[in-house]
């Protein structure tokens, strides 16, 4: 019997499909596009939430039994791709640091900044302000503007709380809203209200060991955890302890490593089997080669390295070494105040060194890879049905076509449970 479709994208001059994993970096730089799953003609079924056909138009047409009802999506000069996966955000936050940008830009450092009470601690005060409503309402506005650049999973962190109850509130609002993925982030520095007490630092430490980790293991929302090992974060020595006791207790690491100074994130992140380690502006050839051996994502943001005025990583380097790298916006009130991950991909090719067929796996499957979500990133039956249609000539206007919002049709996604949406994986 056919499967039945409650929903048929059809005729689109490109499809890209994402099917493969990107195989390592070959001498052309991988320009080829059959490694984007490319389908002329292509379509899409679905029903229910969950992908039934995918292939050229008349493949899906013969494969399926179309509802009286369905909706049927004319695609036509669009590419229709799967949704993009943006695989780091701090998406959950209050305020605006716009002063800091004008700081910085007249040359004041990020950590000046953040050692004058500004930074970290100022989104905290204003996050804390916060009533529950309010926290649903600021993520879903942002995940809903994220969707018009055609993103439809979203990792979002913790980190702007640094303390249990409004951690686990944050993580409440984020459980709250479809297709994000929670990273519980209580390394990312000291609170405000120890900053100053002379064993301030050793106590948040203890207590994110002994107390905050235990609980928000209970409560069972977050799917990773993350730590900012750093010059002006945490040292590999400090954050050992709870990210390994985080692990004993199921959640995998994801870090933010080397934005300023190396000091040895990469090699932590190996050594503990980490899903991802991201930034890496300062990394060393070991701390890489380290990772690639570990199956270790480098996750990279381009708007961060554009908001500090940095020179970005080398993209093209991690790729020869052998690291899969993904890309994401970092999308944050201090560092990288940006909800759009086309642009992202466009500083991958343009400051990078990635080709646009790396760049797509880099917002999709290889982003999908590194958050576990294994039926999102790609189209493919049994995936998720998170389709969408970008207001693109072809692939290859990707990079070139950069800033504007360019999905214009997405498939709806219903609040569904977080079990259902990411339960294959
Ligand atoms: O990824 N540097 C650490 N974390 C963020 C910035 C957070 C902030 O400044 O609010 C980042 O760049
Ligand atoms: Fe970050």
């Amino acid at each position: 019997m056919r499967p039945r479709a409650t929903l048929l994208v059809r005729h689109a001059r490109e499809m890209l499909t994402m099917g493969d994993a990107l195989p390592p970096r070959d001498a052309k730089g991988t320009w080829d596009p059959s490694h984007l799953g490319l389908v002329h003609d292509g379509a899409v079924a679905a029903c229910d939430g969950v992908i039934v056909a995918v292939g050229t138009t008349a493949e899906v047409e013969r494969a399926v039994e179309l509802a009286p009802d369905a909706e049927v999506i004319e695609a036509g000069d669009r590419v229709l791709a799967p949704g993009l996966v943006d695989a780091h955000t701090h998406a959950l936050f209050a305020g605006d640091r716009a002063h800091e940008f004008s700081l910085r830009v007249q040359g004041a450092s990020y950590a000046e900044i953040a050692a004058a009470g500004g930074g970290i601690a100022a989104s905290v005060r204003s996050l804390r302000a916060c009533s529950d409503e309010d926290l649903v309402a600021l993520l879903r506005a942002r995940v809903a503007r994220m969707r018009s650049y055609g993103v439809t999973t979203v990792e979002v962190k913790t980190g702007y709380a640094l303390e249990a109850r409004h951690e686990l509130r944050c993580l409440d609002a984020m459980a709250a809203c479809a297709g994000v993925v929670p990273t519980f982030l209580p390394l990312h520095a000291v609170p405000p209200e120890l900053r100053g007490a002379p064993d301030g630092r050793a106590r948040y430490l203890a207590s994110v060991r002994n107390a905050m980790l235990p609980a928000v293991v209970a409560q069972g929302k977050a799917r990773f955890i993350d730590a900012y090992i750093d010059g002006p974060g945490f040292s590999v020595a400090e954050a050992r302890p709870v990210l390994e006791a985080a692990r004993a207790m199921g959640l995998r690491a994801r870090l933010h490593v080397g934005q300023f100074e190396d000091v040895g994130g990469a090699e932590l992140a190996a050594e503990l089997g980490a899903a991802s380690a991201d930034h890496l502006e300062h990394v060393s050839d070991e701390g890489l080669r380290a990772m690639a051996e570990a199956g270790v994502t480098a996750v990279l943001l381009p708007g961060a390295a554009f908001s500090l005025g940095q020179t970005p990583p080398d993209a093209r380097r991690m790729r020869a070494l052998g690291v899969p790298v993904a890309l994401a916006t970092d999308c944050n009130p201090g560092t990288s105040r940006t909800e759009n991950l086309t642009l992202m991909a466009a500083f991958g090719v343009r400051q990078m060194g990635l080709t646009t067929v790396e760049a797509w796996h880099a917002i999709t499957r290889a982003a999908a890879v590194s958050l576990g979500v294994s039926n999102c990133g790609h189209l493919a039956r049994g995936a998720a049905a998170d389709v969408v249609l970008f207001d693109l000539a072809s692939w290859e206007a990707l990079p070139y076509a950069f800033g504007g919002p360019v999905a214009s049709w997405s498939s709806a996604r219903a609040p569904s449970p977080q079990a259902r949406r990411f339960g294959d994986s």
